[in-house]
């Protein structure tokens, strides 16, 4: 059954963007102008795209073989897996760096490959509760409209809010104990709310139609990623980046498992395809006008919109110029086939291939970006959150 097998390798990741205005975006949400903010720690919630770690442990729960415990996951940066689902760092990698902080480490650690977990107070500086393949909505959502019928494992019980149960219920009680404590703590924090949805989109295209899909999936997911924001606020957070998602129509996975029949639904400049995409706009629309009534209503709290879909659109449209290799939409590590993406030998196999400079690809193994990539992407968020 194509679908168990090609999710599995197609879930692991997620995002998208506002391509005509990506600055502006960011910029607006600044509560406080001209104010520099300084964090002491990140703790983020989302999925393989903020995933610094936990999807090793996670996926051994469900015994799902994990191809990021073996290499080439890792090799240009880490050197060796580290249980992210790139070739080196992720976005919240290259954040925590500009932000002179440790990296996030996984909530669900141990960090993979390394030695004994960590003791609670080490994630005083921050912890990551993301988990590849991760979804906004709770998996009920999704089994309930028969979209991944048995034998298929997905969708994880590490949805949005089964994240926040481990902050609300785990991380919390580890680190703060009066009220007070506590706010002055995830006061000088930066919370990661996402990215979000790029698996519940992966899940529900060829399944549901991309009306419905507008229609149901991206309200309830959006209204999902509000009610979070609404909780982590009560817990003390006072600064937010909420990504949006990527241009799901550019994606290696999607082009190869949800081809369109018709020429005319692919954009002849770029090869990714328009309705996907479209979707991606929907959504991030969507989540931008439910933050706009946020930041509303909590005039002290920083909501940062970060465009995932722009700068992604920028690479594809304009590779050569950004430092890119002009196959774009191939992925740089995978097995044969059209865009080097193949579901029977996902990255991390054997039979897999690697590219010899990741740097000038933008996919690594499917949906995730390489480490070049993240780099891009991370340099057009850093301005606003900084
Ligand atoms: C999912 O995880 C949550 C939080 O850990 C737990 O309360 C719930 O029982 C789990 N649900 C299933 C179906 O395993
Ligand atoms: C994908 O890999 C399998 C296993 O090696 C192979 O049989 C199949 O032909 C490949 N598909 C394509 C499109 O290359
Ligand atoms: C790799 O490909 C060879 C030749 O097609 C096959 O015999 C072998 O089983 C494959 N290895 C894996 C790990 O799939």
């Amino acid at each position: 059954m194509m679908p168990m097998r090609s999710l599995q390798c197609a879930t692991v990741v997620l995002v998208l963007l506002w391509p005509w205005e990506p600055a502006p975006a960011l910029a607006a949400s600044s509560s406080a102008p001209g104010a520099r903010r300084r964090y002491d720690s990140i703790f983020s919630l989302g999925d393989s795209f903020t995933d610094t770690g936990n999807n090793p442990a996670v996926f051994a729960w469900y015994s799902i073989p994990d191809p990021v415990t073996r290499p080439p996951y890792g090799t240009t940066f880490f050197g060796r897996p580290t249980g992210r689902n790139c070739d080196g760092r992720l976005i919240i990698d290259f954040i925590a760096e500009a932000l002179g902080l440790p990296y996030v480490p996984p909530y669900l650690g141990p960090p993979f490959g390394s030695p004994p977990p960590p003791p609670a107070s080490s994630f005083r500086r921050g912890a990551s509760l993301a988990v590849g393949g991760a979804t906004a909505l709770d998996a009920g959502f999704f089994r309930s409209r028969g979209l991944l019928p048995a034998p298929s494992k997905f969708p994880l019980n590490a949805s949005l809010s089964v994240q926040l149960e481990w902050f609300e219920s785990r991380l919390k009680p580890s680190l703060c104990r009066t009220t007070q404590e506590c706010e002055e703590l995830f006061g000088r924090s930066l919370f990661f709310v996402g990215e979000f949805g790029v698996n519940d989109y992966l899940f529900s295209f060829g399944k549901m139609s991309l009306q419905d899909i507008r229609s149901v999936v991206v309200p309830s997911i959006v209204e999902t990623i509000r009610q979070a924001i609404e909780r982590l606020i009560k817990h003390g957070a006072k600064a937010l980046v909420v990504p949006g998602v990527i241009p799901l129509g550019c994606s290696p996975p999607v082009l190869f498992l949800f081809p369109e029949a018709d020429p005319a639904g692919y954009d002849a400049r770029t090869g990714c395809m328009l309705k996907h995409n479209e979707v991606g706009r929907h959504h991030n629309a969507a989540l931008q006008e439910s933050l706009k009534d946020l930041r509303a209503k909590h005039p002290g709290v920083s909501i940062i919109y970060a465009d995932f879909f722009g700068p992604v659109m920028d690479m594809v449209q304009s590779p050569r110029k950004l430092g890119f290799r002009e196959d774009v939409l191939s992925v740089c590590c995978g097995g044969h086939g059209r865009y080097n993406y193949n579901v029977s030998v996902p990255c991390g196999d054997a039979n897999a291939t690697t590219c010899s400079r990741p740097s000038a690809s933008i996919y690594w193994d499917g949906v995730h970006f390489t480490e070049a990539a993240n780099r891009h992407i991370s340099s057009t968020w850093l301005s606003s959150i900084s």
